[in-house]
């Protein structure tokens, strides 16, 4: 219950910051609590995609990735967005889809469904649809979407098994899952972790990636595949590490390029067709 009040306080007050007219983020040298994020939400959508929705959808973005231009989307496709914030994904995905498809956003913080309400409205799009409520009990039907996008959601999340658990059941047979996600590749020291996830954002914990196969397999998935998109520097967090009283120089070479944005796939596999009595059982 902790982590989630962190985390809907912290991005109730970035919503808020973009509503106000500033940007989610407070500018590079600022507070470390939102600013120090930079280099891993900064240029993330080009200007062809920015092009497509309201401004205020750009300013609010605060992922790790960009899971729209890497996933698979068909017009007539229902989309659902894990941890939608201020919409940037759901307005790109409802766009793809076309008006015969249909982008969800669901989201916990009331302050980030107001501003992506406001965008959608901006976007004068009607096939869009953001819902409140958790990743970790989506109230949609089981089987009704074909693919499950999120941006730097899942790393928030106390409760991954369960988040994956619930993509898994409301992912129709042959659905995708096609999310972006901060994950950490091989042995780093805990404290360094720790201040290293508190930089990032992903309070809750960013996974090995091993870790992510394992419990995407355990949910169900099949077509596993991490694709890292962007490799962070001990530079990139000096400041944040040195202020967390974390020796940089000495720890840098036990850091360096294991953290990671990834781009992480996986299918929900179609039942085989049964073909008579005694295959089937
Ligand atoms: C890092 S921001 C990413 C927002 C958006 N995906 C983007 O790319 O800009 C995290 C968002 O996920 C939401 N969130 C975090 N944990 C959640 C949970 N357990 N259930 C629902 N929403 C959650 C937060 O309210 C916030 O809007």
């Amino acid at each position: 219950m902790e982590i989630k009040e962190i985390v809907k306080e912290k991005y109730g007050q970035a919503a808020l910051r973009v509503t106000t007219g500033g940007s989610s983020c407070c500018g590079a040298a600022a507070s470390l609590d939102c600013c120090a994020v930079d280099p891993i939400t900064s240029n993330l959508y080009d200007a062809e995609q920015a092009g497509q929705i309201p401004e205020n959808a750009v300013l609010a973005s605060l992922g790790c990735g960009n899971p729209t231009a890497l996933a698979k989307l068909n017009p007539g496709e229902t989309v659902l967005d894990l941890g939608s914030g201020g919409g940037i994904d759901v307005l790109l995905s409802a766009r793809r889809v076309g008006p015969t498809g249909k982008a969800y956003g669901l989201d916990m913080t009331d302050e980030m469904l107001a501003l992506a309400r406001e965008n959608q409205r901006k976007a004068g799009l009607e096939n869009v649809e953001f819902l409140k409520g958790e990743i970790e009990n989506i109230p949609l039907p089981d089987n009704s979407v074909d693919v499950v996008i999120s941006n730097c959601v899942i790393n928030l999340s106390a409760d991954k098994d369960r988040v994956l658990r619930e993509a898994f059941r409301v992912l129709k047979p042959g659905g995708r899952f096609a999310v972006s996600d901060v994950v950490v590749q091989g042995e780093v020291p805990e404290a360094v972790r720790r201040s290293m996830e508190m930089w990032v954002g992903c309070i809750a914990g960013a996974l090995h990636d091993d870790e992510y196969i394992g419990k995407l397999a355990k949910a169900g998935f099949d077509d596993i595949d991490i694709e890292p998109t962007r490799v962070y520097s001990i530079e990139d967090a000096r400041q944040f590490l040195t202020g967390e009283g974390i020796d940089v120089d000495a720890m840098a070479p036990r850091v360096k390029d294991k953290f990671r944005s990834a781009f992480i796939r996986a299918v929900k596999p179609t039942p085989k067709e049964c073909c008579g009595p005694a295959c089937c059982s």
